[in-house]
């Protein structure tokens, strides 16, 4: 196979650190006061991996009022291991790009809106979010790693981002971008990681209009009752819980309306193992793992894994007429 050991995905899930080792780790560095970024801001009594922040011009906002409709089965994640235990490739292939992930500057923040829409649109982040105003909502989170997450994610309804571009009706997806900055996301620099000839920046994922219509389908702003943290995605990513983690894209800076099913990042390096529809199903094993079961963090215990995440009820009627086989609508 050409490409090999690309990513993390790549090492079967038995070998992956288990959290509670991995966070001992962290903590171990921490106690030995790495950084000067830590030192500066643990000075002040600052939690160094929200030092920037403080400054963020919407932070009045939060927190926002939960939006009670959409309850957990299980307790919210610990907001220090969210923190810790990132996906973020743009700043290195392991967990702990946190502190990297401080060099991304999230102000000034431009998101364009472009493409099959009535006018073109570019917007600053704190515009949009004030137009649009914040709510907060519990998720679970499963990644295609078979680990999970629950986390009170704040942010807008995505259908709310649609009905402000004003699609014209050829206008069939949407397309998503994360910034390329390769000064501030060193992984971006060609040859950091060994597949990154085969990789092309920006990261891109893609919905249907109708998946982004979807009461589920959330653009979050803040996380834990506080703009969402650098490594978690600031200032503007995507939740969409019933599909697998990497569909919930970082960082954005462009929805392009189109009429082209897009390409995702992951789907060009390895199309036989992450597709575009990538919805959650215990039955649809990974190439090279079962998809049976999740770690949840930070709790030691495993537990089956849902049909669509356990979301069936609000999204499975967008795929019903859909004669799609298993391999693709679930991977
Ligand atoms: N978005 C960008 N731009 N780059 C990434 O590497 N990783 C994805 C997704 N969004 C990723 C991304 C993956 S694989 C997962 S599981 C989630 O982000 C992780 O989100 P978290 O770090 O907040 O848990």
């Amino acid at each position: 196979m050409l490409i090999k050991n690309i990513h993390d995905w790549e090492i079967p899930e038995s070998q992956a650190t288990p959290e509670h080792v991995f966070l001992n780790r962290r903590k171990f560095m921490a106690g030995l006061g790495a950084g000067a970024l830590s030192i500066g801001a643990g000075a002040m009594g600052i939690n160094p991996l929200f030092a920037a922040e403080s400054k963020d011009p919407t932070m009045d906002l939060y927190p926002a009022k939960r939006n009670m409709a959409y309850k957990l089965d299980r307790p919210v994640t610990e907001e220090e291991l969210n923190l810790t235990f990132n996906n973020f490739f743009e700043f290195g292939s392991s967990k702990r790009i946190s502190e990297e992930a401080q060099k991304l500057k999230t102000r000034p923040w431009e998101v364009k809106i472009d493409g099959e829409v009535e006018k073109e649109i570019t917007i600053g982040i704190d515009d949009l979010i004030r137009k649009v105003g914040i709510e907060e909502r519990l998720y679970r989170h499963r990644c295609v790693e078979a680990w999970s997450m629950t986390v009170p994610w704040s942010g807008f309804a995505f259908s709310k981002l649609v009905e402000l571009a004003k699609p014209k009706s050829s206008a069939k997806f949407i397309r998503m971008e994360t910034f390329v900055d390769p000064d501030v996301a060193s992984a971006q620099k060609p040859s950091v990681f060994p597949w990154s000839s085969q990789s092309k920046w920006p990261y891109v994922e893609g919905v249907t209009i109708e998946e982004a219509r979807n009461d589920l389908a959330f653009l979050v702003t803040g996380a834990y009752g506080k703009p969402v943290a650098k490594q978690m995605g600031a200032p503007l990513r995507l939740a969409l819980p019933w599909k697998f983690g990497f569909k919930s894209i970082k960082s954005i800076v462009r929805f392009t309306f189109t009429d082209k099913r897009p390409i995702s990042f992951w789907e060009e390096l390895q199309p036989r193992e992450y597709g575009f529809w990538a919805n959650v199903n215990p039955k649809v094993p990974h190439p090279r793992w079962s998809q049976a079961t999740e770690r949840v963090l930070g709790t030691g215990n495993r537990v089956p894994t849902l049909l669509y995440n356990g979301y069936g009820d609000q999204v499975a009627g967008l795929y019903k007429d859909m004669k799609l086989r298993p391999e693709v609508l679930f991977r």
